[in-house]
């Protein structure tokens, strides 16, 4: 049955291919065409005219300009490797008849650039310049983030566009080549955009239209951009505004079922030289004033007191208050504050899923007008052994409603809010914060974490090989550090004639790893064994984990020493929390005889029973029972490359049958006695 999918697969994906390269074929047609007229291929700069085509459209327009470019040191003779400084711009114009909020503009890099600047554009992804975008990357306009229409404000250019100049590094491509990127594109939901076309060599433009089909839930009439759904949703709220300052309320909502942040730091920058006066449910790491009196700040406040002054830093650090401050009058006594950073899913407790926390902000000129707001840009959040999140730029919302302090049936609302989306995005390889080790009842082996698992930065790699498969183990080595296997598991390779390498692997470097071992199989349902090992010196506090399998995850009966719960939205997968009172995953301590006794992990450990109803031709052996995902405080970790296998012995699909066939035999045999 499988065989013939995959045929049509390969077919459709050689079919797609074949279209794909005669649609590029067809694009190369268009620049010759285009390019006819054009003969620009000099190196030198040329002031960048309207170009024509932007007449025609009806949408938004949006083209990208190469401008020039100069040699940089080092000056190699190696073309590839050679480095460039160039200079481009990028021009986003609303010619259709609707207002453009919040614009975004992809442009598809492909020759190792480096963004150094972007006037009148953030990356999307909140990054610092210097920025690696060599796949790609998408700009989001500031300050101009709408694009009003021709229509309405009496076709004012400076209102209905919107130009972004580039400077960066860019590899490669000797002239007269022309490092163009390899597309542009609107992404804005609900817009079409056809393929870029080019004019001459150093211009590309492309008309994106209105998708007709592009429905937008929940048509309700706003002035402003609807809010988005993400993994973290961040809200800058201004409460009170005032001549030169303003009270803002910054809340964080966990949405998704797995993400978490434990001991947060919250990072922005802000843009228009403001200063932090003063913060409620929230403190910042460095004050360093200096900033404020040796800056404009001190310039301009000449008499103010700058000593009680909370961070004057463009890019504060700001942290959750610890639990004993909660009721502090100054500080504390807001809402959700106070938690000393935990962030946790809604499952594990819905009060505890939001942060809040208030800080008053001093605005310096121009800005000393009540509306003029600028919320800071560049928002980074990160937890100590958590997922990655990535942030796009703020934008503006319907103001946020509060329900009325006094319990009145009234609601006030912001003065003005913005919104921050921040997704996860996946452990790279080598980069992940957890690992899972595999082991099974049928092969005596532990196939342990990948080596160099959570990287290998801080290791001496002169004294391992950090690209060496990691070592198969006898399962008491799983119990003990990492620099006291070694012994272990070369006398482990000696008696089991595995290789036994002069230059050993390297560490797997996690703070905490799972071991994932199948305890038993049989012909209704089968059992797992999870251990969760912490090789940090510190506790995890309300620690969970989510395993998830493939269809095998379907049949999850119960969990005998930890909470678990099968998770509604993600396919089969359970979350496995501490029970009451065992919600500590304990940090590494020392060995009863720290002489000779090696440091021991903090560990749990549940065994975790499954039923095989209604789950026909699973194959628990075969891997079946093995998860292909493992998360442990919302990180993903990283999963061993292969599975225990077994010996021929074990594992025959077709022994096995022979075996459930005898014993239906006898059973048969036994039973007919008894007629
Ligand atoms: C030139 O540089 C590229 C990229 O750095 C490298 O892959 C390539 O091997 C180099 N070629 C020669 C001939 O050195
Ligand atoms: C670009 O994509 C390649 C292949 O997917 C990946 O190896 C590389 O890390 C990516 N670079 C960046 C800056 O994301
Ligand atoms: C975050 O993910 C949601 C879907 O979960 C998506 O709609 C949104 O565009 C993403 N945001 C960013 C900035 O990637
Ligand atoms: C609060 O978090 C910090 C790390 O951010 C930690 O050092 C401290 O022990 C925690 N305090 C409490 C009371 O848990
Ligand atoms: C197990 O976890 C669920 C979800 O968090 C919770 O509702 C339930 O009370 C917990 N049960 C126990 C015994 O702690
Ligand atoms: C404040 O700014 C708004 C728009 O930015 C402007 O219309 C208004 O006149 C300004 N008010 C003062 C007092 O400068
Ligand atoms: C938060 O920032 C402080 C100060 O920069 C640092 O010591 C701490 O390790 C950071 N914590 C996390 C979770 O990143
Ligand atoms: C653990 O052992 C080391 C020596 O091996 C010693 O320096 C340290 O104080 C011990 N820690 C504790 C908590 O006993
Ligand atoms: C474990 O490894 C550490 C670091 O190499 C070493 O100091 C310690 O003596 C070892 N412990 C045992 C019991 O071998
Ligand atoms: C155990 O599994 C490993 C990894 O798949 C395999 O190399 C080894 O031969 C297996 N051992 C036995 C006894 O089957």
């Amino acid at each position: 049955m499988q065989f013939p999918t995959r045929v049509l697969i390969s077919v459709s994906f050689l079919i797609s291919l074949l279209v794909f390269s005669s649609f590029s074929f067809c694009s190369a047609q268009d620049y010759i065409i285009g390019g006819g007229g054009g003969g620009d291929d000099d190196d030198e700069a040329k002031p960048a005219a309207p170009p024509p085509e932007q007449n025609n459209c009806n949408g938004i327009f949006l083209s990208y300009t190469f401008i020039s470019r100069e040699k940089e040191l080092p000056r190699l003779k190696n073309a590839t490797a050679q480095s460039w400084a160039f200079k481009s711009e990028a021009l986003i114009l609303n010619a259709g008849s609707t207002e453009l909020k919040a614009w975004k503009m992809f442009i598809g890099f492909h020759h190792r650039e480096i963004l150094v600047s972007a006037a009148g554009a953030v990356v999307m992804d909140g990054s610092d310049f210097p920025v690696d975008v060599g796949n790609g990357t998408t700009l989001a306009g500031y300050p101009m983030t709408d694009l009003k229409t021709s229509i309405e404000t009496a076709g004012d250019i400076n209102q209905i566009q919107a130009t972004v100049e580039l400077t960066g590094t860019q590899f490669g491509i000797k002239p007269p080549g022309v490092p163009m990127p390899k597309t542009i594109r609107l992404a804005n939901d609900g817009f079409k955009c056809p393929a870029p076309r080019r004019r001459g060599k150093r211009t590309m433009h492309v008309c994106c239209k209105k998708d007709p089909k592009f429905k937008v839930k929940a048509p309700k009439k706003t002035r402003f951009f609807p809010r988005q759904n993400g993994d973290l949703s961040l809200t800058y709220d201004i409460m009170q505004a005032y001549g030169n300052n303003y009270l803002a309320q910054v809340t964080i909502d966990n949405n998704n079922p797995l993400g978490r942040l434990d001991h947060w730091n919250l990072t922005w920058e802000w843009m228009r030289g403001e200063f932090i006066q003063s913060m409620r449910g929230a403190y910042t790491h460095t004050r360093d004033l200096s900033q404020c009196i040796y800056g404009p700040a001190g310039q301009y406040y000449q008499d103010f007191d700058f000593s009680q002054a909370m961070s004057c830093d463009k890019r504060p650090v700001i942290a959750d208050l610890p639990a004993d401050r909660k009721d502090d009058d100054k500080v504390g006594k807001l809402p959700y504050c106070c938690r000393n950073g935990s962030l946790l899913p809604t499952l594990m407790d819905e009060s505890k899923a939001r942060s809040i926390f208030q800080l008053q902000v001093y605005k310096l000129p121009p800005d000393m007008n009540r509306t003029a707001l600028n919320p800071p840009q560049k928002w980074k959040i990160s937890g100590i052994l958590n997922p990655k999140y990535v942030c796009a730029a703020p934008i503006r919302v319907e103001p946020t409603e509060f329900p009325d302090p006094s319990g009145l049936q009234a609601t006030s609302t912001a003065i003005a809010s913005w919104q921050i989306v921040c997704n996860i995005t996946r452990p790279k390889v080598k980069q992940s914060k957890c690992c899972v080790s595999f082991s099974a009842y049928y092969n005596d082996s532990v196939i342990p974490c990948n080596t160099c698992a959570c990287g290998c930065d801080n290791t001496d790699t002169d004294t391992c090989n950090p690209n060496a498969h990691a070592m198969l183990l006898p399962p008491e080595a799983l119990l003990v550090p990492f620099v006291n296997r070694t012994a272990k598991a070369r006398a482990w390779a000696k008696i089991k004639h595995y290789p036994n390498p002069k230059k050993m692997p390297c560490p797997d470097n996690c703070g905490v790893s799972l071991n994932w071992h199948i305890n038993s199989d049989y012909t209704n349902g089968w059992t797992a064994r999870l251990t969760l090992f912490n090789w940090e010196d510190y506790p995890f506090e309300d620690w969970f984990t989510a395993i998830q399998l493939n269809k095998a995850g379907r049949g999850y009966e119960n969990v005998y020493s930890f909470n678990g719960t099968r998770l509604p939205n993600i396919k089969n997968t359970i979350f496995l929390q501490g029970l009451p009172g065992l919600t500590y995953l304990m940090g590494e301590v020392n060995g009863t005889n720290p002489r000779s006794d090696p440091r021991v992990p903090g560990k749990q450990q549940s065994v975790i029973s499954f039923t095989k109803k209604g789950l026909r031709d699973i194959d628990i052996l075969g891997g079946d029972g093995f998860p292909i995902k493992v998360f442990f405080n919302g990180e993903e970790c990283a999963l061993p490359k292969e599975i225990p296998t077994a010996s021929s012995g074990h594992h025959s699909r077709h022994g096995f049958m022979l075996l459930i066939f005898i014993l239906a035999l006898t059973f048969a045999f036994i039973t007919d006695r008894f007629h």
